[in-house]
This record gives C-alpha cells, sequence and structure tokens, in this order.
C-alpha cells in the first residue's frame, strides 16, 4: 500500500503529530509507504513530493509548523497561477503516476471542499480536521483550537497584571475568523468582562455602560474581541480578500476600531493587542498532541478500510467519520444556547449585548 499525506491551508499546532500518527500507523499496521506532499495542493499541482521514512516521522510529536509546508493560496479548481484554472485532471494524473492507493488531507473547511472536489475527479481521500479556529461542522473539536485557546489565555492573564496597574482598559483581539470559539473559551478561561464574538453582533453604548462602572469600581477591564466581531448593524473589519484563494477574506484590526471608538466615550486609557500568528505556532498543548494522535491513527485505519470521502471526527468524546460533503464549505458558529455563553453571563461576563434581546 502506498498512501500520500498533505497538509493545506494554514499552518496550525498539531499538524506535524498527525502526519506523524498517519505515517507510523500505515508503516506498523498495513507495511504501507508514505510519500509527503509539499506546501498543500501545492505540491500536487506543481508536481513536489517526496517518500517519508519512519525516521522522518520520528521526534516530530512535539513540533510546531508542519515538516511538509503548507499554502493557503493554491486552489487546482481555480489555480491562481494559471488565471484561475482548473488543474484538478493534473494533479489526478500525478496521484496515478506516484501509484497512491489513499491520500490524507490534513486542513480545514477550504481545504476540505478541495479534498471532495477531487474526489470526485478520482483520487481516494481521507480528511483530518485541522484548524485554530474550531470551526469545522460535524466534529466537536479540531486539533490546534486547545493550543490557541492557552496561548490566548496567558496573553489575558498578562494584560491583566499590567492593565490592573495602570487602571486601563485593556482590549486584545484573537483570531478565529467568522467565528468566536478562541476568543469565548480563552475569555472565559481569563476571567475577560467582556467577549465580543461575530455570532453575537455588539452595541458600543452596552460596553461604554459597562467601562464606566468598572471605572468607579475595579477601575480595570479586560475586553477580548474575535477578528470577525462587528457592532450591530456595522460589518467586519476585512484587512484583504485575495479572490483566488479558498479562503479569500483576511479579517483583522477590529481591536484598534473599538479602542478609537471608545477613546471618545470613556475616561481611561486603552490600549489595544493584536495577538495574531502567535495563536497558531509553537508547540501543540498535550490536549492537542492527544487528538492529532487520535485523528492521524483513525485516519491511517480508514484508509486501511478504504473507507474514503470522509473526514476524521469527534463527536461526544468519540472517534467517528463523516462524509466530506458534511464539511465542504460549511462553518460551525457558536450556537447561542451554547452552555458556554450562559456560564460566562452567570459570573457577569457581557457579550457587549443583552443577551436575552439577542434573538
Ligand atoms: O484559519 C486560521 C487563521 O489563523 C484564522 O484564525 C485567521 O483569520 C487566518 O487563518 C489568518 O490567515 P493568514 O495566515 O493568511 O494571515
Amino acid at each position: 500500500m502506498r498512501v500520500g499525506v498533505l497538509t493545506g491551508g494554514g499552518d496550525c499546532p498539531g499538524l506535524n503529530a498527525v502526519i506523524r500518527a498517519v505515517s507510523k500507523s500505515l508503516m506498523l499496521n498495513c507495511g504501507a509507504s508514505v510519500v509527503g506532499f509539499e506546501d498543500g495542493f501545492l505540491g500536487l499541482i506543481e508536481r513536489r513530493s517526496r517518500d517519508l521514512s519512519y525516521r522522518d516521522v520520528s521526534g516530530i510529536l512535539a513540533q510546531g509548523g508542519t515538516i511538509l509546508g503548507t499554502n493557503n493560496k493554491a486552489n487546482p479548481l481555480k489555480y491562481h497561477e494559471r488565471g484561475g484554472a482548473d488543474v484538478t485532471d493534473e494533479c489526478v494524473a500525478y496521484y496515478n503516476e506516484l501509484k497512491l492507493d489513499g491520500l490524507v488531507v490534513i486542513g480545514g473547511d477550504g481545504t476540505m471542499s478541495i479534498a471532495h472536489a477531487m474526489q470526485q475527479k478520482g483520487m481516494n481521500i481521507v480528511g483530518v480536521p485541522k484548524t485554530i479556529d474550531n470551526d469545522l461542522m460535524a466534529t466537536d473539536r479540531t486539533f490546534g483550537f486547545d493550543t490557541a485557546v492557552s496561548i490566548a489565555t496567558e496573553a489575558i492573564d498578562r494584560l491583566q497584571t499590567t492593565g490592573q496597574s495602570h487602571q486601563r482598559v485593556m482590549i486584545l483581539e484573537t483570531m478565529g475568523r467568522y467565528t468566536g470559539w478562541i476568543a469565548l473559551e480563552a475569555g472565559i478561561a481569563g476571567g475577560a468582562d467582556i467577549i465580543l464574538i461575530p455570532e453575537i453582533p455588539y452595541e458600543l453604548d452596552h460596553i461604554v455602560e459597562m467601562v464606566k462602572s468598572r471605572e468607579n469600581r475595579q477601575r480595570f477591564t479586560i475586553i477580548v474581541i474575535a477578528e470577525g466581531a462587528a457592532p450591530k448593524h456595522g460589518s467586519m473589519t476585512v484587512r484583504e480578500t485575495i479572490d483566488s484563494s479558498p479562503d479569500p477574506i483576511r479579517l483583522g484590526g477590529v481591536g484598534n476600531v473599538l479602542r478609537q471608538q471608545l477613546e471618545e466615550l470613556v475616561d481611561s486609557e486603552i490600549r489595544t493587542t493584536v495577538l495574531g500568528h502567535v495563536q497558531r505556532g509553537g508547540t501543540p498543548t498535550a490536549s492537542d498532541r492527544i487528538l492529532s494522535t487520535r485523528y492521524g491513527a483513525h485516519a491511517a485505519e480508514l484508509v486501511r478500510l478504504g473507507q474514503f470521502d470522509r473526514m476524521v471526527a469527534l463527536q461526544n468524546g468519540k472517534l467517528t467519520s463523516v462524509g466530506l460533503n458534511e464539511v465542504a464549505n460549511k462553518t460551525r458558529k457558536v450556537p447561542i444556547d451554547d452552555p458556554l455563553l450562559s456560564a460566562a453571563a452567570a459570573v457577569g461576563t457581557s457579550f457587549g449585548i443583552n443577551l436575552g434581546d439577542h434573538k
């Protein structure tokens, strides 16, 4: 048996742990050989791959990034270097030339959409859900998310001591694209006073009221804002757009927009920290290493059983798999009845709006 593996989209802590688990499981349990594609789908398009030995995938469990490289612009269905041409047939030809029995694709929703299309073209694909954003459908958890939440939580802890010392409003902008999972979980773990997420458009007046009441008592306020958050009747803060990319919109900057708006309305000094790619770098947490290992081993098992066009998933604590079509081009948002929201509200955390008014 000969199996390919690639990492697509943005990098994320735990990618190497998945590569290791997929490769070792296939080598040890099926005597398979493993081929790694370089730089995500770009390696498939540009015919760049290399055989992975057992030694290549040893000692990488705790290593951040991806030993294979990745790319979040190359889409074989709309290849930007050739005027948006569909180059999937060339990819399938390369896959066949390499005599692959299957391909494990590790990525987010954009990558899963491409993977599903490639399956229709004749490749045998198993997906593994990756993203710090935790926004993939049909799985309770993506690997990388726990690490991002830990990093953002540590940032809040650090902002709290400096914010408290200077009696300031400290705004932390987290990643998460169109969802607020990172901001929500880190905000709760770090005891943020206000958490602003895309799923709940905020009202500036509400935030001002909260900050003013804290100015009279605690004298500092911690606000965690997800990059995709927006005011009620307002729009998200877009940093740039790249039309040909599977992930065309780059968000960023809302933390500074909020600072400017608040500065006019409250007495405290305000500082914004944009956490950015720190959330994606470095070693994965123990929990992410375990999840990555479970996902990788399960993906190898699906390949061995010939169960393709599927993505491994975690549902109610158990490993399972779902059709790639259930995940492709979909986003899992924070539901308004999520128990995390009510727990946070119960301890006085504001979501920038009266939650009862939010339908
Ligand atoms: O999807 C992961 C993610 O880190 C998002 O949270 C963020 O919006 C985006 O990728 C950033 O992309 P880039 O690495 O292209 O700046």
